[in-house]
């Protein structure tokens, strides 16, 4: 089992990663120092599959164990209501500050009990299970938690960091090979803003991955986990600008998924159309070099990712909604621009004619060929 450190002083804690590594989690918990009751909230399907196994392993560490397993299968179960749900649950088995949460499930299941956790009784200790590639690379690791409003996602949350996070790669076996694409996506991106061999890694593995080869997945998550570790560590709240290198892709890309019919677009497909658009400008502004560009691209078609914007997203709406990113400060639009693959920058002052042309230019990609020329 491979153990990596968030070192955040007194909110520090470990992410262990391997296969097959579930029945360790109750010895786990107790060596570092909960007892009481434990609440495993997850949804039905999960359950199915994991919840025996959780329970389990707590049990026979003496745990008094109880479950909520009524979380929808989508990101509705980001609501009021669940939330609530979640409460009352734990009010009725008489939950108190003594005992704790454990979020089985992917990044909507941490989200929600992570910010159930992180306000019942004004907060109680939680353990992350994630059991999607995305939450084990990504959303299981920093402590952001969160549910959504009619109006919005991700509008309400809280900074509450796990106790624990406890990733089995094993897990990843019935995950459907969709939500390992649109994964990838992220991974692809920790190569981007931090690791040049570790993208190197990608560009010859990425096809074993999307075949949900354990052993490389292991290295991939655990390779992932110590990059964002490293980032969270340097940057827990958002303040330092450390951080903001997590959003490499995202302003672009949050801004397709706005703009795409009805938010059809997977966040996946919007980070990897987000990262070819912030390749593409970084070139246009001379920072990043047209071959490092097309090696970012030909990973990305390698993953079965796209590269070209369909004509359905409005450039006029793309627009609009890049300028009510929450990243615009003072009126000025900031991106995260890679330099080379392995680095990025925030660059700010870019005029919305050159953002406006990317977009353009994304939408005429012609995937067969090469880009750099167009
Ligand atoms: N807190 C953070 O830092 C952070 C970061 C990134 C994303 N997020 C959030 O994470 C969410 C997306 O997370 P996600 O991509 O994990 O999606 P998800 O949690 O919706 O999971 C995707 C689907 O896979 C199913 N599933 C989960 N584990 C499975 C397994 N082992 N086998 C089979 N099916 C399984 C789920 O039931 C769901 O239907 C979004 O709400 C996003 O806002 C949070
Ligand atoms: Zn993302």
């Amino acid at each position: 089992m491979k153990r990596i450190r968030v070192a955040l002083k007194e909110r520090s804690y470990d992410v262990c990663i391997g296969k097959n590594i579930l029945p360790l989690l109750g010895k786990e918990i107790r060596r570092i120092g909960l007892s009481g009751k434990a609440l495993i909230v997850t949804s039905p399907k999960i359950a199915g599959w994991y919840l025996g196994r959780v329970s389990k392993a707590l049990r026979s560490e003496g745990f008094e164990v109880f479950s909520f397993s009524k979380l929808p299968s989508d990101e509705f179960a980001k609501s009021q209501k669940n939330l609530f749900g979640i409460y009352r649950h734990l009010l009725k088995n008489g939950f108190d500050r003594s005992s704790f949460l454990i979020a089985l499930g992917g990044g909507v299941v941490g989200d929600v009990a992570g910010f159930a956790a992180s306000t019942f009784m004004r907060g109680i200790p939680w353990i992350g299970v994630p059991t999607t590639l995305l939450a084990q690379v990504d959303s299981s690791i920093g402590g952001k938690t969160a549910i959504d409003l009619p109006d919005g996602k991700n509008l309400i949350g809280t900074f509450h960091q796990p106790r624990l996070v406890f990733s089995d790669v094993e897990t990843l076996k019935t995950l459907p090979d969709r939500e390992i694409k649109h994964a990838l996506a992220e991974i692809i991106k920790y190569g981007m803003i931090w690791d040049e061999n570790f993208f190197r890694l990608l560009e010859k593995n990425i096809l074993r991955m999307k075949r949900k080869d354990l052993k490389i997945l292991l290295s991939a998550v655990s390779r992932c986990a110590e990059i964002k570790a490293r980032v969270v560590g340097g940057d827990e709240r958002e303040t330092k600008g450390l951080r903001a290198v997590l959003n490499y892709g995202h302003t672009f890309g949050h801004a397709f998924e706005a703009a795409s019919r009805g938010w059809s677009m997977p966040h996946g497909e919007a980070v990897a159309l987000g990262m070819m658009a912030a390749g593409r400008l970084a070139c246009e502004l001379g920072v990043f070099p047209w071959r490092d560009y097309e090696r970012q691209r030909t990973l990305i078609q390698k993953a079965a990712l796209p590269v070209r914007l369909p004509r359905s997203v409005k450039l006029s709406r793309v627009l609009e909604s890049i300028r009510y990113d929450k990243k615009k400060i003072k009126g000025v639009l900031r991106f995260v621009l890679p330099v080379k693959i392995g680095k990025v920058k925030v660059v700010s002052a870019i005029s919305a004619e050159k953002v406006r042309k990317t977009i353009e230019q994304l939408q005429e990609i012609n995937a067969g060929s090469c880009a750099c020329h167009g």
